[in-house]
Order: structure tokens, then C-alpha cells, then sequence
């Protein structure tokens, strides 16, 4: 098995959870976008989707499936997204693809949230891939400067503009010890719109695709 076969099976384990009128959460990225493709397939038993992305809205239209707006729906009972990392706690690193901020807030408008990964994700500790924070466009100098302050080193997305029209910053080095009370403190930082930490609200089931089946953690 390759890595897309394993994003794929775990992808598609998640369509286990999903009952007769839900209405879905759907996350962004390659892992995401085989959940996609494999929820045609029920797309007439949905009451619909809820995006965390324009690119994810846009594929789920392409394949016939309702988007709805989070705020015509309120509480969701599933959402399934992929991850940068995921630790044994269930703690995940998200936002590769840029879209972290609608997707945390997709994450905490869903009473579950699985997260489906292939084994390359799994970690013992969160941070060997660079962290994500959404940044308000003036303020990328200022949150730079705080994030090297707390011993990370910023890098600025190239060429990349989030759904909310603010910049990314990649920050690789940042000291995670505590996952949760990093979250909270970069969200603090005045100009931060968001980080990729997922700790503070994390997954409650990570399907993991591995060369040998997928694992499901909880
Ligand atoms: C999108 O912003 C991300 O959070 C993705 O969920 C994450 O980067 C995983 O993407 P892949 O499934 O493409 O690896």
C-alpha cells in the first residue's frame, strides 16, 4: 500500500459514521477530498455538507452534493478532516492547505470530529512539521517578531492568500511542550487569527491508514 491508498482507506472508514440525514462536516486537503469523493456514493441519504474551505465546497458541488452554510445549520454531528500530524492524545497539527481557521471552527461546531490520516502523521510529539498561524495582513511583522520572541522562526507563505484574505505563516522550531497553552498563547498574540495546534479541542477518533489496514483510535 502507498501513501494515497492509505489517506484513502482511512478516508473512507469515515463514511461508516455517517447516518441517514446528517448533515456533514468536510475538511480540506488530499485526504479530505477522498472522504469527497467516496460521500458521492451517499449523497442522496445526506441532508447535506458543510465546508471548511472554498476548495472543498467547490469539489462538494461538483459532485451534486448541498452545501450549506455553518450558520444556516449551527451544530453539526460529524466532521471529517485530514491532519499534518497527529500524537497519541489525539492532539493534531492542521492547516497545511491553509484553511486551519474554518476548520477549527467547523472542529469545534461538531460533536465529532474524525481525523483521518495515513501512518507518516502519527507522532510522538507535536512540531516536526512547521506550525500555521492565520495573520491579519498588517500585522505579519509584529506576530513575526512575537513568534521569534517565543524562539520559533516565522516564515511567510508565499504566494498564498487564506479564504479570509489574511497571510500564513509557517513557523518551524516553536518549543511545543504543552500543546494547549501554546494554542492559547498564540491566539493571543493581537494580529493572530488562528493557529494550526488542534489541542485545546481535539479529535475524538483518528482513523489511521496504515500498510496493514486502517487503526482507529479514540
Ligand atoms: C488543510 O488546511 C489542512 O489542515 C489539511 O487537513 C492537512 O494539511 C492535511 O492535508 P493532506 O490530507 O493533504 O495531507
Amino acid at each position: 500500500m502507498n501513501r494515497e491508498d492509505m489517506k484513502r482507506a482511512a478516508a473512507l472508514a469515515a463514511l461508516d459514521y455517517i447516518k441517514p440525514g446528517m448533515i456533514v462536516g468536510v475538511g480540506t486537503g488530499s485526504t479530505a477530498n477522498y472522504f469527497i469523493d467516496g460521500l458521492v456514493g451517499l449523497k442522496d441519504r445526506i441532508a447535506g455538507a458543510v465546508a471548511s474551505s472554498a476548495a472543498s465546497a467547490e469539489r462538494l458541488e461538483q459532485h451534486g452534493i448541498t452545501v450549506l452554510e455553518l450558520n444556516e445549520v449551527g451544530l453539526l454531528p460529524i466532521y471529517a478532516d485530514g491532519a499534518d500530524e497527529a500524537d497519541a492524545s489525539l492532539r493534531l497539527i492542521k492547516g497545511g492547505g491553509g484553511s486551519l481557521t474554518r476548520e477549527k471552527i467547523v472542529a469545534a461546531a461538531s460533536r465529532k470530529f474524525i481525523c483521518i490520516v495515513d501512518e507518516t502523521k502519527q507522532v510522538e510529539a507535536l512540531g516536526a512539521v512547521p506550525l500555521p498561524v492565520e495573520v491579519i495582513p498588517m500585522a505579519r511583522r509584529y506576530v513575526s517578531d512575537a513568534l521569534t520572541a517565543l524562539g520559533g522562526r516565522p516564515a511567510v507563505r508565499k504566494g498564498f492568500v487564506t479564504d479570509n484574505g489574511n497571510l500564513i505563516l509557517d513557523v518551524s522550531n516553536l518549543p511545543i511542550i504543552d500543546p494547549a497553552q501554546m494554542e492559547a498563547e498564540l491566539d493571543h498574540i493581537p494580529g493572530v487569527v488562528c493557529n494550526g495546534l488542534f489541542a485545546r479541542r481535539p479529535a475524538d477518533m483518528v482513523l489511521v491508514g496504515t500498510s496493514s489496514g486502517v487503526q482507529t483510535l479514540t
